[in-house]
C-alpha cells in the first residue's frame, strides 16, 4: 500500500522478441488494474544480463519493450513505466535482501536449475541472487499485487517470505505481496513440443509466436503446430497441443471451452488451426500497429522512460529511506 492506494508491479525481461506467453500470460492482464490500483510496470534489464546479451541489442529491446507495454493498452499517464536500471535503489536493495535470503532457498528455485543447465558456462553469482532482486523490484514499491505467469509463482513466495522475515527482524517494513495468476492462460505451451513452455529463448522459431510476427508468420506457425492423432478438437489430458491451442483460442475470442468444442465438432485440426491463427493474428493487429507508431518516436518513449524513474524513483527512496533507518544506516 501507498497512502490509501493498493499497488500493482510486474516486470518483463528485456532478454528477447516478446512471445504470445508473455502477453497472454502476463502484460494483457496489466491494463485491469490501472484504474484502481497505483500500478508500476518494469522492464528488467538489470535481470537480464544474469545471461550474456548483446549490449546493442538490449538496448533495442529495452524501447521495443516500452514501446510494447504501450502498444497492449498501458497508458503512460495511468501507470508508471520504467526502465529498471534508471532507478539505482533496485541494486542497492537487492542488496540488502541478498544478505536476507538463504543459500538453501535460492538452491531450490526451478528457475536457476533450469537456467544454469541451459548456460552451464556462465552460472555467474546473479543467475543465482536472481530472486532476491525480484524481490527487491517488488518490495520496494510496497506492492499489494502482482500480476504474472505460473513460471514466476516460485520467485513469488520467495519475496513473500523475504518481507516476512524482515518484516519480523526489524518490525513492519514491507508489504506482504500477493500474486495474480490468470489461470486460463498462466502457462502457454510451445508449439513444437506441447509439455514445454512457450519461451523468448527457445531457439526453434517455429515453436514460438511472437507479439511482432506478421500474420503469414502466424499462420504457419499455427499450421505446424504438434498436435495428436485423434482429430479431435475437444480438451482432455495428453492432449497438450489441442489444449494449448484452445487456450490461446479463447484468450482471443473470450469463448468458453464448450463453445470452442462446439463449434469444431466434426471438424479437422485444419480448420481449427487456421482459426487460431486468425483470432491470434486479428487479436494482435491493433498492439502491431500500435506498436509501429510509437516505436518510430524515440523521443517520445525517452521521455515517457524518463518520467516513469522519476517518480518510480520517488516512491522507491520512501521505502530506502525506511529500511536504512531500520538496519542502522547512517544517513
Ligand atoms: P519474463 O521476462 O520471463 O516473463 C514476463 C512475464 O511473462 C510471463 N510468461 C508467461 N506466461 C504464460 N505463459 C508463458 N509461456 C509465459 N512465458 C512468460 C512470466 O510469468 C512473466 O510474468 N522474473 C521475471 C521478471 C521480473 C518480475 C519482477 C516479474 C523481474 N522482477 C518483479 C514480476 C515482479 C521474468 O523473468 O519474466
Amino acid at each position: 500500500m501507498l497512502g490509501e492506494q493498493k499497488v500493482v508491479f510486474s516486470g518483463v525481461q528485456p532478454s528477447g522478441n516478446l512471445t504470445i506467453g508473455n502477453y497472454l500470460g502476463a502484460i494483457k492482464n496489466f491494463s485491469r488494474f490501472s484504474d484502481t490500483y497505483k500500478t508500476f510496470y518494469c522492464v528488467v534489464d538489470l535481470h537480464a544480463i544474469t545471461v550474456r546479451q548483446v549490449p546493442a541489442e538490449l538496448r533495442r529491446r529495452t524501447y521495443e519493450t516500452l514501446a510494447l507495454y504501450m502498444a497492449c493498452g498501458l497508458d503512460e499517464k495511468k501507470n508508471t513505466l520504467f526502465v529498471q536500471s534508471q532507478v539505482s535503489a533496485h541494486a542497492e536493495l537487492g542488496w540488502i535482501l541478498d544478505c536476507y535470503t538463504m543459500f538453501g532457498e535460492l538452491s531450490r528455485m526451478t528457475q536457476f536449475k533450469d537456467k544454469s543447465a541451459k548456460h552451464a558456462q556462465n552460472i555467474n553469482a546473479g543467475l543465482f541472487t536472481y530472486p532476491s532482486l525480484m524481490a527487491a523490484d517488488i518490495l520496494l514499491y510496497q506492492t499489494d499485487v502482482v500480476p504474472v505467469g505460473i513460471d514466476q509463482k516460485q520467485h513469488l513466495e520467495l519475496a513473500r517470505d523475504i518481507a516476512l522475515r524482515f518484516n519480523q527482524l526489524h518490525g513492519d517494513t514491507f508489504t506482504v505481496p500477493d500474486g495474480y495468476i490468470n489461470t486460463d492462460t498462466m502457462k502457454i505451451m510451445s508449439l513444437a513440443e506441447p509439455t514445454a513452455k512457450m519461451s523468448k529463448s527457445d531457439p526453434n522459431p517455429n515453436a514460438v509466436v511472437y507479439i511482432l510476427d506478421t500474420k503469414d508468420d502466424i499462420m504457419r506457425k499455427f499450421k505446424r503446430a504438434v498436435t495428436d492423432s485423434e482429430a479431435c478438437v475437444r480438451m482432455a489430458e495428453g492432449k497438450d497441443g489441442i489444449n494449448n491451442l484452445i487456450t490461446i483460442y479463447r484468450a482471443f475470442t473470450g469463448k468458453t471451452v464448450e463453445e470452442v468444442e462446439r463449434e469444431f465438432d466434426g471438424r479437422g485440426y485444419g480448420d481449427f488451426k487456421e482459426a487460431v491463427g486468425e483470432a491470434c493474428a486479428e487479436g494482435l493487429r491493433p498492439v502491431r500497429e500500435e506498436f509501429a507508431r510509437l516505436s518510430a518516436d524515440k523521443a517520445f518513449l525517452e521521455s515517457v522512460m524518463k518520467n516513469g524513474a522519476d517518480e518510480a524513483a520517488y516512491y522507491a527512496r520512501k521505502t530506502m529511506s525506511k529500511v536504512r533507518r531500520k538496519l542502522g544506516f547512517v544517513n
